[in-house]
């Protein structure tokens, strides 16, 4: 391995994600700006034009900031008066969807995913609808849209409130709308590993102008007016500085979208072939995705290292590979003791939280460096099946 290692070992560490930064110089025109304004926080000129913009880029029309996603998805709850009961959620997902539900006074009812696109599978979800259910919170996870049409279904059966976590899924598109527009909530997440960023950053997506109002109101601990406090809100905005920073991103990330397909189809190339190397799904028809992760399975009988042993294996080339998303939500100790919770009543989500690799994928990830990380897997796997 060693000498496997020193051969085709990566000059610098490669990261499973890097942002593509806005031009220095261009911000600080923007900083000057807020400078004059004086204006940092507070709904400024930059929270409303980046409300804007992000409306106009996604296709939706009522769209708020946030500071994060996590509160957005807090406020999502607390505007649909989501905060008793159970909601039905996926485990394979990232800790803030479950820790949402608890903050609210909500159950997480844990449901298995789908083994190919790593969602919430719709028919488990209804057989797991009790009278205290109150919602179903969906996650688009590494922006594979989830079946939107079922899960609609369902909901409006049962009358049941609707709540996407599309913080990987900022662009992506189904059944040629917006992803972002299904459901009865969608948040965003802008995080500084996501493809859009405002470094630290969220949005909720609401289907009328009245509910964004509300959202509007609990986002700013329920102000409406110097004196007025319509409802027990929080502080959950964004300031300008980061909204101007926003605004530059957005300029940019079609071309990061276009950048990360191309590494994406040159892993597809290179590794198509390469055994007990599950690759992730192409786009069903009418999905445009946005390649912000790039998912393997990894099989040990035919790739020959489990998941764990290739993790390790590519830190020694200096490839920086994540296991998202593992160990489950469900193996979080505040959850685990959950009747869903036990692994035997989710087979597909240990399964997949087991195998799964999410290898680096950005836009300005060099074609030579794809080419390597694709050398190093071919090379492990001969070394591994040669025993
Ligand atoms: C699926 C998922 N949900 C929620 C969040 C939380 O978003 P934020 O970091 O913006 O609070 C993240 C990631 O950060 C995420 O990956």
């Amino acid at each position: 391995m060693v000498e496997l290692a020193r051969g085709l070992r990566l000059p610098e560490p490669v990261y499973v994600t890097r942002p593509t930064l806005p031009s220095l110089e261009r911000f600080r025109e923007s900083l000057e700006q807020v400078w004059d304004s004086r204006v940092l926080t507070n709904g400024g000129a930059f929270h409303q034009r980046l409300e804007a913009a992000l409306c106009a880029r996604l296709g939706v029309e009522h769209l708020s900031l946030f500071c994060n996603g996590t509160i957005a998805l807090l406020v999502a709850l607390q505007a649909l008066r989501v905060s008793s009961g159970e909601v039905i959620t996926t485990p394979f997902t990232f800790p803030a969807t479950p820790h949402v539900l608890h903050w609210n006074g909500v159950t997480p009812v844990f449901c298995d995913i789908d083994p190919v696109t790593f969602n919430l599978c719709p028919e488990q979800v209804e057989a797991l609808i009790t009278p205290r259910t109150l919602a179903i919170l969906p996650v688009h996870v590494f922006g594979q849209p989830c079946d939107v049409e079922a899960l609609a279904r369902i909901s409006n059966r049962h009358g049941l409130r609707l709540i996407y976590d599309a913080a990987h899924a900022f662009g992506v598109r189904a059944g040629g709308r917006s992803i972002a527009s299904f459901g009865d909530l969608t948040m965003l997440s802008f995080h500084a590993t996501k493809l859009f960023t405002t470094i630290e950053g969220g949005a909720l997506v609401s289907g009328s102008a009245a509910l964004k109002a509300r959202i509007d109101f609990l986002k700013n601990f329920g102000i409406a007016d110097e004196e007025t406090v319509v409802g027990p809100g929080i502080n959950g905005k964004l300031n300008e500085l980061q909204s101007a920073f926003g605004l530059l991103q957005l300029e940019q990330v079609d071309v990061e979208i276009a950048a990360r397909r191309a590494v994406s189809a040159r892993y597809r190339a290179r590794l198509a072939g390469l055994p007990g190397l599950r690759l992730p799904p192409l786009d069903a028809p009418g999905v445009e995705s946005n390649c912000s992760y790039f998912p393997v399975l990894v099989d040990r009988e035919r790739f020959g290292l489990d998941r764990d042993a290739l993790y390790a294996a590519l830190k020694l080339f200096d490839v920086h590979a994540r296991k998202y998303f593992h160990p489950l939500c469900s193996q979080i100790p505040a959850y685990r003791a959950l009747p869903s919770a036990a692994p035997d009543r989710l087979p597909v989500a240990e399964r997949v939280a087991r195998q799964v690799l999410c290898l680096p994928i950005y836009g300005q990830l060099r074609p030579d460096v794809v080419e390597r990380i694709a050398d190093i897997l071919w090379a492990l796997h001969e070394r591994a099946s040669r025993g």
